[in-house]
């Protein structure tokens, strides 16, 4: 499933120059989505790191961060047949929250996890399109912490490894579908 999923995110991403601003090439995935098959074995790919060896589910819920991070995260949780939790930017969940508010290049940034999402000893996977300074996927795994949950793995569909951002994931194994 892995290679099926590689070669159709090396067929079917769009690079888009200077967007969102001028000097960056954007990384497209919409066209992805919109091919069910491709669609499918990139997700099964992403799964796998929820599995053990013998292919059990061996987390408790799937996290996926605003808002592209919903669109892989929800039917990942689906595939390993496991709830799933929305990490949001600030002011978007109704019932009472956990924050982290983290740096970015320009400014900060806020997000927020209900802090009745998770049970103390949960273990989670950690499901982005995009790994790149790591900050989301760091200010995440606090919120995990926050809970006193724990976070079994980080699944991306892409790095963008010149950012160094793989760090962020801690201890947690980070994997990734295709390296930038
Ligand atoms: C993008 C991407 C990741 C994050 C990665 O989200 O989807 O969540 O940035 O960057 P980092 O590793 O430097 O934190 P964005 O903030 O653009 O939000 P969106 O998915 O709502 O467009």
């Amino acid at each position: 499933a892995a290679a099926r999923a590689r070669g159709a995110l090396e067929r079917l991403i769009r690079d888009v120059p200077d967007f969102p601003e001028p000097g960056v090439l954007f990384k497209d995935i919409t066209p992805v989505l919109a091919d069910c098959e491709a669609f499918h074995d990139v997700v099964e790919a992403m799964a796998e790191a929820g599995r053990d060896a013998d292919g059990v589910t061996v987390v408790d819920r799937v996290l996926g961060m605003e808002a592209r991070g919903f669109l892989l995260g929800a039917p990942i949780a689906l595939a390993l047949g496991v709830g799933f939790v929305p990490i949001r930017k600030a002011g978007k969940l109704p019932a009472e929250t956990y924050g982290v508010t983290y740096d970015l290049e320009y400014g900060t940034a806020t997000l927020e996890m209900h802090t009745d999402a998770l049970r103390p000893g949960d273990r989670v996977l950690l499901v982005d399109d995009v790994l790149a300074t790591g900050g989301t996927i760091a200010a995440t795994t606090e919120l995990v912490h926050r809970a006193g949950a724990e976070v079994h793995a980080v699944s991306v569909l892409m790095e963008l490894a010149f950012l160094e951002g793989r760090a962020a994931a801690g201890d947690a194994p980070l994997s990734t579908l295709l390296t930038v």
